[in-house]
């Protein structure tokens, strides 16, 4: 990594494409004395790193009181990094907010659910509507941006960090927010017989009879009774929020347009809606920590989920651990090997950088038991640091090839943080319904049968789609419906499960119960809904074939058995058992060229397979094997489309033997190994091939 830097991405708005793949992670060196810092360059150089975040948690080193400002360091630090060809992902340091700030302006510490406001310590502490932290962090910002505008390191702008990742972080229930709160609600309300009738306040006697009464779902108060409530704090908090984000983007964006401004995001979380968040970002990028038992697809999943959010747009993976987390109950290693697997399935599923948390072991703190690529013996002949060094040498090796790739998916699963908040919230209809398990379980399916699949949120436009699931979309409003309903006429497949269409927005029940604006568009009606308690099964018995699926076929289900009254669907498979016996359990409704399914129960992971195979195959959706095969058991495969047209395969051995892929048609080139091949790739135990025709 010793050549110069290569330009930086044009002027253009929203500037996305990367000069090549990253490398690199989160570097800490106010932490450490200049002789270990100059030593950091070096090892840097040698572990093929060309990228660090920094300094994500500096403010106070930055600015030690707010007339003091000491710079001099990180230049040091900047100028050196760029005279090794390394990157900046250059934070505005706001992360952590010095004490000094907390005792001059005590109330820019947030303050919990009980009303009780926080103490110095911590991260990620400020109060989000705190008009000091605005002014202090947006100043930070323009200091920073005008101070290396034109470094030659500077190369991304990483906002904050993980906004939201700590219990009480933008979770402020202060008085200030909560007048924010009342006042974000007049003004989508209008007046207070409004809020009264779309909270639904009449139920346990709670009309509010003026502004002054409206409250957030304090711990001690309304924190459980009204999930309408519940529902529009969780959009206050989430916006409030990212207007932080927003406010240090916009300086940035003012200063240095050409930059791209991300923030860390985390996959699957509940309190951001990611989706109102991405549209705030040149570039998503999010932090990567699997637990040892998460499967491939798992993380495949968070891959696609965060891809998702930018409509397929390639990603960066700004943080995982080169070997272990210090905040599991059990600080598992990374066997050898897995550290590169799981890389190259972030760059598989669309990731264009590998990053760590974080380049060098701390001493003390919480996190001195966190994976870091130079460990604690502060060496570099270890296994982490050779493995890590190897991969830069790897990803070095792809170049540019891989840069700008899309998934081209045809199936598309739906995902909603409005419809995660509101099943949350829900008192029932089962304590084991879990939104995120739910999505996962038939991503999981589609990703078994080596679909390309795209989550998307349910207002993105779906044209592009022929398969379209919608696990557990309780939450569901008639414009959204409206469109699946119109893509289903013009020849898509549309997968419903059990308890969708139940609610609308502020959580109300649609008139007439569910699917509520989906019935014309499955051809049905819900009477009730049996919730199993854990050790309960059904089953469904297939009374017509479906795809592979023969007439007569039955398996168990269990979890939720919906009810179903048919109008225009026809039924597919019945229930064996219980009251409900011989009633609907999967359903089918044409409409136009199309077709809407119903699942009303949740058939085991094999049958969901099996059934999502069927209907795949109904619009001729295969993996990118080519035909209907699935790829072997534990390969994961992702096909991508480059800026330039060619087709790049990646397969991901995620088993531990080695396994025979047979390849389409065609002559392949393995861009890590320059190997030419033909009919069957090889792969490793943990073996990793990118294709390219
Ligand atoms: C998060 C944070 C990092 C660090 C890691 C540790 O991802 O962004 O600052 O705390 O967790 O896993
Ligand atoms: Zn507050």
């Amino acid at each position: 990594m010793t050549e110069p830097n290569a330009p930086l991405p044009s002027a253009s708005a929203a500037p996305t494409r990367l000069p090549r793949l990253l490398h690199g992670g989160d570097y800490n060196p106010e932490q450490w004395p200049e002789a270990v810092r100059d030593e950091d360059i070096a090892l840097m150089t040698a572990a093929n790193v060309n990228v660090a975040t920094l300094p994500v948690f500096g403010w106070v080193s930055l600015q030690p009181s707010e007339d003091t400002f000491t710079f001099e360091w990180l230049d040091a630090v900047l100028n050196r990094m760029a005279d090794s060809g390394i990157y900046a992902c250059l934070a505005t340091a706001t992360a952590s907010i010095p004490a000094w700030m907390d005792q001059k302006y005590p109330d820019i510490l947030c303050t919990d659910a009980s009303g009780v406001r926080r103490r110095h310590g911590g991260r990620h502490t400020f109060c989000p509507t705190s008009p000091d932290f605005r002014r202090l962090s947006t100043d930070l910002a323009r200091r920073i941006a005008e101070r290396y505008r034109d470094h030659p390191a500077l190369l991304l702008w990483h906002v904050g960090n993980e906004y939201g990742g700590n219990a009480t972080s933008g979770r402020c229930f202060c008085a200030r927010c909560a007048a924010a709160f009342r006042t974000w609600l007049q003004e989508k309300y209008g007046d207070l017989e409004t809020l009264n009738a779309r909270w639904y306040l009449a139920f346990w006697g709670h009309t509010l009879t003026h502004w002054e009464q409206v409250e957030p779902p304090y711990a001690n108060g309304e924190s459980q009774t009204h999930q309408a409530q519940r529902l529009d704090w969780s959009r206050f908090q989430s916006d409030t929020l990212l207007e932080c984000f927003k406010a240090e983007a916009t300086v940035l964006r003012e200063i240095t347009p050409s930059i791209p401004i991300t923030t860390n995001l985390m996959g699957a979380f509940l309190p951001l809606n990611y989706h109102a968040w991405a549209k705030e970002m040149d570039v998503v990028s999010w932090d990567n920590y699997p637990g040892p038992h998460d499967p491939p697809s798992f993380v495949a999943f968070s891959h696609a989920l965060m891809r998702g959010l930018k409509e397929g747009q390639p990603f960066l993976l700004m943080e995982q651990s080169p070997s272990q987390q210090n905040w599991q109950a059990y600080n598992w290693l990374k066997a050898p090997g897995l550290l590169r697997l799981q890389s190259f399935q972030a760059v598989a599923q669309g990731a264009e950088s590998v990053m760590y948390f974080q380049w060098r072991r701390g001493r003390g703190g919480i996190e001195k038991l966190h994976g870091a690529v130079v460990e604690h013996p502060g060496r570099h002949d270890t296994r982490v640091f050779r493995e890590v060094s190897e991969l830069g040498a790897d990803l070095a090796r792809l170049g540019d090839a891989t840069l700008g790739g899309r998934v081209s998916a045809r199936a598309a699963l739906l995902f909603d943080w409005e419809a995660w908040w509101a099943l949350s919230y829900s008192s029932g209809p089962s304590t084991d319904l879990q939104y995120v398990q739910e999505c996962r379980a038939f991503y999981a399916a589609l990703y078994g049968l080596g679909i390309q699949t795209e989550i998307v949120a349910p207002d993105a436009d779906l044209s592009r789609f022929d398969l379209i699931v919608a696990p557990v979309l309780s939450l569901i409003e008639s414009r959204t419906a409206a469109a699946i309903e119109q893509r289903v006429e013009n020849g898509a497949t549309f997968l419903a499960t059990f308890f969708t269409g139940l609610v609308d927005n502020n959580d109300l029940v649609h008139a007439g119960g569910a699917p509520g604006p989906l019935t014309k568009t499955l051809g049905l009606w819900v009477e009730e809904t049996d919730a199993l308690p854990k050790n309960k099964t059904n089953a469904l018995r297939f009374e017509r074939q479906l795809g592979g699926i023969e007439a007569g076929r039955t398996f168990p289900s269990r979890l939720l058995c919906d009810r179903v009254r048919l109008e225009a669907a026809q039924m597919v498979a019945a229930y064996t058992d219980d009251f409900y016996a011989g009633e609907p359990a999967l359903t089918v409704n044409t409409l136009g060229q199309g077709r809407a399914y119903y699942l009303a129960t949740r058939p085991e992971d094999d049958a969901l397979t099996a059934i999502l195979a069927a209907l795949c195959a109904e619009r001729g959706i295969g993996s990118p094997l080519g035909g209907g095969t699935p790829p072997p058991a534990g390969v994961e495969v992702s096909g991508r489309v480059s800026p330039g047209g060619s087709p790049l395969l990646y397969l991901l051995n995620h088993s531990l033997s080695s396994v025979n892929v047979a390849l389409p048609p065609g002559t392949y080139t393995d861009l890590l190994t320059g190997e030419t091949l033909a009919e069957i790739a090889s792969l490793e135990p943990r073996g990793v091939r990118i294709l390219t025709l």
